[in-house]
């Protein structure tokens, strides 16, 4: 199946024109409490939101559907539990949205060996022949993104023993460890030759999974003046919170917190949950730091007893 091999899958008219209304409003209403700035001034998005905080009455109701539930369950072959929705607004001819990267933040504080998957539900066109402001995404089969996660730990490790060996390193330093291996002149030449980019209409998603390396591709020339895109993260149901992965990520916070260019994280949802109570190793889609946790689950649809 195209899903397992590549580990992603464009769906078409997954959304209906309601749906697609109702997402519409709720990014504009998360998109106006506080736009991440960290992100405006290095022109990534012009518009972004991690966590959303409206109510999710809507986004259950649609998990709730029996077709979201058996497709999302079929092409991952496993119980799902939504984790956050975040949206991202790219401008034309502005916003570079992110280079090559894998979800080391929305998926950092599961096991890395675990699997996670996104839902991308792009809001408005993206015509790749036109104005663009797509993805671009490498099939798993080709180059994965395990590396990339595998890394997190030895980056701030690495980062750590500088320091202690009296070498003052800094944020930038920092993330250009992070981005610079997938984003090298190597990787970027095989990495653009193997890149693939879809054609979408609002309604239609793509889902892959945490694996697939993707990055954002710049809206150019058109009549769209701005182009936002809806996405909700899943895990594995049974997946387990790492809490030192999600303490690895604290590390800019507090090593480079002080001084003019102060870091400012785009999230601390990794480490809220265990603010919340969550242990290392508690299964996520028990930890108290969600709410309304039966909800959030997409079920496998039961084989129909025998007999
Ligand atoms: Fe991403």
């Amino acid at each position: 199946m195209k899903f397992q091999r590549d580990g992603f899958v464009k769906l078409e008219g997954f959304l209906n024109a309601a749906v697609v209304e109702t997402l519409l409003d709720r990014v504009e209403v998360e998109m106006r409490r506080d736009t991440v700035d960290t992100l405006k001034v290095d022109s990534h998005f012009n518009r972004a939101k991690y966590d959303f905080e409206s109510d999710k009455t809507d986004v259950f109701e649609l998990l709730e559907q029996p077709y979201f539930q058996e497709a999302l369950t079929g092409l991952t072959e496993r119980d799902l539990f939504l984790t956050f929705e975040l949206c991202f607004e790219i401008e034309k001819n502005v916003s570079k949205g992110f280079p090559w990267h894998v979800g080391v933040q929305s998926f950092g504080f599961q096991f890395a060996e675990e699997f996670g998957c996104t839902l991308w539900a792009p809001l408005h066109p993206v015509d790749v022949d036109g104005q663009r402001g797509g993805m671009a995404y490498v099939p798993q089969h080709v180059v994965s993104g395990e590396l990339v996660y595998q890394v997190e730990l030895p980056i701030v490790s690495t980062l750590k023993a500088k320091e202690q060996a009296g070498i003052r390193t800094s944020v930038e330093e920092y993330f250009a460890m992070r981005n610079g291996i997938l984003n090298s002149p190597a990787m970027l030449e095989i990495l653009e030759n193997h890149q693939i980019e879809d054609n979408f209409e609002p309604g239609d998603a793509l889902l892959f999974n945490k694996m697939v390396l993707h990055k954002s591709i710049m809206l150019g020339e058109g009549d769209l003046p701005r182009r936002a895109a809806y996405v909700m993260r899943f895990v594995d149901a049974g997946s387990h919170y790492d809490l030192e992965r999600a303490q690895n990520l604290e590390y800019p916070v507090k090593q480079y917190r002080s001084g003019f260019f102060a870091y400012k994280p785009l999230t601390r949802q990794h480490i809220e949950i265990a603010e919340a109570g969550a242990a290392n190793g508690d299964v996520i889609s028990n930890c108290a730091y969600f709410d309304n946790r039966d909800r959030r689950i997409l079920r496998c649809r039961q084989s129909p007893p025998t007999g």
